[in-house]
């Protein structure tokens, strides 16, 4: 089957799929985007994704390229033009195509819209969830607004090398004041060892992952005190459990930290909960 991609309203073959090299997405970075799980074919968690969509679009003055109905549209049908029962679909919105200037173009300029689909293999996620990944810490050396899902992701992409060649799956980044702040494409949270769940509150300093949003949702329902607060690489590695979330990847269960074993150093109790629970609390779209 050969693959589909939205290219600013046309539906194209993945592999023709361009955009403009004046696109401000390729020239400046100057775009946001968004990942939502596929499961079953349907979205999951549209509406909070699309509403994270909406602020990070206002907080850059990105206006909106179509109305939600419509984008919706466009998402379900890149899921059903490529055939995806699971996986994910990508939506990238930029500032749109014009002669390159810093200062952004006249606003009559139309953003530009790009969505792709594609199928994952989520029994091998649950294998990897089942082994525990693990992770190292890095620097955290972004700008100060990471609240923004802005395609401008260099920094999380050196990170995210880096922990490949570590032989880690993620990068946790460090703030000056040594605590972690998040993955380079992850959230970060702990069981600490007093058992409290842990997650850095969602300030200008982390992304407010979905994926967290709901996590939180289900460990209420659980019963598990939760503290949203800093907490620091030296708390992480005295940790009893920790995990990392994101859509698709859910909670993965970290076992090591920079090569120290989490815990006894295989996958706790808590982490597995609240994965196997997790689609209890998502909403499934149409
Ligand atoms: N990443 N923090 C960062 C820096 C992220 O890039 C992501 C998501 C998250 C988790 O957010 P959510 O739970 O909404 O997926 C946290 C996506 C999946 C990506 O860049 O591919």
């Amino acid at each position: 089957m050969s693959r589909i991609a939205y290219v600013n309203g046309l539906y194209v073959p993945h592999r023709d799929a361009g955009i403009h090299v004046e696109d401000r997405g390729f020239q400046f970075a100057d775009g946001v985007y968004e990942v939502c799980e596929v499961r079953g074919g349907k979205l999951i968690d549209a509406r909070r994704h699309l509403d994270r969509l909406d602020r990070s679009l206002s907080e850059l003055g990105i206006r909106p390229p179509m109305s939600r109905a419509a984008l919706l549209v466009v998402l379900r049908e890149t899921v059903r033009r490529n055939l995806v029962r699971d996986g994910l679909v990508y939506l990238q919105v930029t500032r749109g195509i014009a002669r390159r200037d810093h200062a952004f173009p006249a606003a009559s300029t139309p953003p530009s819209v790009v969505v792709t689909a594609r199928a994952m293999d989520f029994a091998a996620m649950d294998a990897t969830a089942a082994a525990g990944v693990s992770v190292i810490t890095v620097p955290d050396n972004r700008w100060e607004r990471v609240d923004i899902k802005s395609v401008g992701l260099l920094p999380n992409v050196l990170a995210k090398q880096q922990a490949k060649e570590a032989g880690a799956r993620e990068a946790w980044f460090v703030d000056e004041a040594g605590n972690i702040t998040e993955g380079s494409s992850t959230n970060a949270w702990i069981v600490s060892a007093e058992g409290a769940l842990v997650t850095r509150q969602a300030d200008m300093g982390i992304l407010r992952g979905i994926t967290r949003t709901v996590l939180m949702e289900v460990a209420e329902a659980e019963g598990l005190a939760i503290e949203e607060r800093p907490f620091s690489r030296a708390e992480a590695l005295r940790a009893r459990e920790a995990f990392i979330s994101s859509a698709t990847g859910v909670a993965l269960p970290v076992i090591r930290i920079d090569g120290h074993k989490v815990g006894d150093g295989t996958v706790g109790p808590v982490a597995r909960r609240l994965r196997a629970r997790f689609h209890d609390f998502t909403e499934v779209g149409s």
